[in-house]
């Protein structure tokens, strides 16, 4: 049985397995430029996080029906659930299928009848993270937010994902603003491509909770310093890094030294049918790679429900607080 986890880095969209693409393209009556998964499963070689966004935006285009998103979010959960996944903050970026005609509500409630249904169906709790695309327009965000009013009951934040270089936290102040107005809680990648004044603004300027990646505060000791003190959660990815060619290979991944830093880090699987392993399976391979050993692991998975956003109330507290219990019972062997 795995360690207890809580995944809070994890785009649906980036759990499209070929086969499930496959699928609803012959559902959908949708052409897809490859003949079969081997030769999707061939496509997958990237130089840097643009050439992956590139097949990874082309690949929705399979994404059609309530049922479509429904069915995407019911296999990763039985999926994050085989990999020791109890409590799954999930990603979904609804500008990438507004733009193709798939509305906002088909998105949302797609996902939604799988995530009521989780935790008896998985054991899994969720909450669902509404990103905003950064090369987009701060306007498109803005719409997107205005769009989701109707369905806010079913969002517990935002956070801001696709390609980062150019594109600085800054750009979106205001829909962060508008967002912490409206209760959401607020988190944005920062530090994965773009360099560490862009981890800075998204503290200072979008006054967000937690850094998703942050991987380049390691080249500013000032930044590090007051990540590790104002415990700001990391929420590392070490797979999608080796992938997206951030680092040459996972035996160079700062996570052993971040964590001897001080900092508040968890490993997570970003987008892992692209990136060669689920949650666990990321957790396995920093221990093999970096020898991190069995209490620095346990560690990550305390850390993992420790980010996450499971304080909103008792119920909330009364959660986190059994799975927190469950970390420390577990046993290695
Ligand atoms: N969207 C999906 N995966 C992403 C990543 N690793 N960085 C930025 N945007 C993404
Ligand atoms: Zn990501």
């Amino acid at each position: 049985m795995p360690i207890p986890k809580a995944e809070l880095h994890l785009h649906i969209e980036g759990t499209l397995e070929p086969e499930l693409a496959f699928a609803l393209a012959a559902r959908n009556g949708v052409e897809l430029p490859y003949a079969d998964t081997e030769e999707l499963r061939k496509a997958y070689l990237f130089d840097d996080l643009q050439t992956f966004l590139n097949l990874y935006y082309g690949l929705m285009a399979v994404l059609r029906t309530e049922a479509d998103f429904e069915e995407l979010a019911d296999a990763y959960l039985a999926r994050a659930a085989a990999q020791g996944v109890r409590h799954a903050e999930i990603f979904f970026d609804p500008q990438a299928h507004v733009v193709r005609g798939v509305p906002i509500g088909t998105v949302i409630e797609g996902l939604s009848r799988a995530l009521e249904r989780s935790q008896e169906r998985h054991g899994v709790s969720t909450r669902l993270i509404m990103c905003f695309l950064r090369d987009q327009s701060a306007e498109s965000a803005l719409e997107t937010l205005e769009a989701a009013k109707p369905y806010l009951d079913r969002i517990i934040g935002v956070g801001l994902d696709s390609a980062e270089v150019g594109h600085p936290p800054v750009k979106f102040r205001e829909v962060y603003e508008a967002a912490a107005a409206l209760g959401l809680r607020l988190v944005a990648h920062a530090g994965e491509e773009g360099p560490p004044a862009y981890i800075t603004e998204a503290l200072d300027v979008l006054r967000v909770e937690r850094i998703d990646h942050g991987l380049r505060c390691m080249e500013d000791p000032e930044l590090v310093e007051r990540l590790a003190r104002d415990r700001v959660p990391l929420t590392l990815c070490p797979l999608s890094n080796v992938r997206l060619r951030a680092i040459d290979v996972l035996e160079e991944h700062p996570l052993a030294r971040m964590l001897d830093a001080g900092l508040m880090c968890t490993v997570n699987s970003d987008d892992p049918a692209y990136f060669g392993g689920y949650v666990d399976d990321t957790f396995h391979a920093v221990r093999e790679a970096l020898g991190i050993d069995h209490e620095r692991l346990r560690t990550l998975a305390r850390n993992s429900f420790e980010a996450s956003f499971l304080d909103r109330d008792a119920a909330d507290e009364a959660l986190r607080a059994k799975y927190l219990a469950e970390v420390e019972a577990y046993s290695f062997d």
